[in-house]
């Protein structure tokens, strides 16, 4: 199976190098800046579950040869419309795509130019980050990728992207249930962005102040009565864990969203707040703090743009 990974930012590059360093068929379809720091440098990763520079099959668009087997798309939801562009050529009618994006709105921008039969669900767990000489580093051992059928059926695509994800490293998942846990990984990440880039701190740290969890599990039912409206409840215990982990004082819980506002970067505010925000007024579901959350935050992705 030929895959290309497009990106090689945090989680396409590690990923993909996972893959690469597996010895599986990987090319990176990569921008021209990204692609020549990479034939320089390799791509470098850094990681407690080992370190290692890879020098992977790079393409920049324009040079893609024909379709690939999948596609796997790991670019920021601004970055969305314009990479949906860039990987036509390689998208045939046997390709799957398969986005780790956060949110829901990348389901719709892949159907609406490829149709729903190309997309494939994708959900990743990990926490990387670029540093500044370019190098993907893992932040804690974390690694998981899940993937499947977003209608839950099994097929023999699905079954080759679980052979060639299998095995490198990482922890991968065939499931039938993958829409539900990408709504299931939308709350976590609202709540958890909301939560920490309006109050500028980590969890920890908004928990422990006066009002904090009150805030915090606000949000959380905010989140949960949208979702229940709009989308795929979550499974049994899934909010009560998220209610935990968003109450802990000692909790040094960071999500990228904040990490990336704290480093004056772009944010996925729209994707990830504001999305949450238009499907629960469609649905005519109040969401008071969460709509101040996504007015704050677009203040600050206005001047970060
Ligand atoms: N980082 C995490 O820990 C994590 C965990 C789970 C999920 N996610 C989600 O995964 C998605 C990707 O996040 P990320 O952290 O990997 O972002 P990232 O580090 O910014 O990487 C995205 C990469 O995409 C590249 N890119 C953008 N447009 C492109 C195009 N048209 N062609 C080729 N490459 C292109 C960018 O390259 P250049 O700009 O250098 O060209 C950049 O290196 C987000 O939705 C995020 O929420 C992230």
């Amino acid at each position: 199976m030929r895959l290309l990974v497009v990106g090689a930012g945090a989680t396409g590059g590690y990923f993909g190098g996972r893959l690469v360093q597996a010895g599986r068929d990987v090319t990176f379809l990569l921008r021209p800046a990204r692609a020549k720091a990479i034939a320089a440098d390799g791509l470098q990763i850094v990681s407690p579950n080992g370190d290692v520079v890879l020098h992977p099959q790079v393409v920049t668009t324009g040079q893609i040869a024909g379709p690939y087997d999948a596609v796997l798309l790991t670019v920021k939801a601004f970055a969305l419309e314009a990479a949906l562009a860039d990987i036509a050529p390689a998208v045939g009618p046997g390709t799957m795509i398969v986005p780790v994006l956060n949110g829901m709105r990348q389901v719709d921008a892949i159907t609406a130019r490829f149709g729903a039969k190309a997309l494939v669900g994708g959900v990743c767990k990990v926490a990387t980050t670029l540093d500044p000489q370019g190098r993907i580093v893992q932040l804690n051992k974390m690694q998981e990728m899940a993937y499947g059928e977003m209608d839950g059926t099994s097929s023999a695509r699905t079954e080759a992207l679980h052979a060639l994800m299998d095995g490198a490293g990482f922890l991968s998942r065939l499931t039938p249930h993958i829409a539900r846990e990408m709504w299931e990984k939308w709350i976590l990440l609202a709540t958890l962005g909301a939560i920490t880039c309006t109050m500028r701190g980590n969890i920890g740290e908004v928990a422990s102040a006066p009002g904090g969890v009150a805030f915090a599990t606000g949000i959380l039912d905010e989140v949960l009565a949208i979702v229940n409206a709009a989308g795929i409840p979550p499974s049994e215990g899934y909010a009560e864990t998220v209610r935990s982990l968003i109450s802990q004082k000692n909790s040094q819980q960071s999500p990228s969203m904040y990490r990336d506002l704290s480093a004056g970067l772009p944010i996925e505010a729209e994707q990830i707040v504001g999305d949450l925000v238009a499907r629960g007024a469609a649905k005519g579901v109040a969401a008071p703090l969460l709509s101040a959350a996504f007015v704050h935050l677009s203040v600050y992705q206005a001047k970060h743009r």
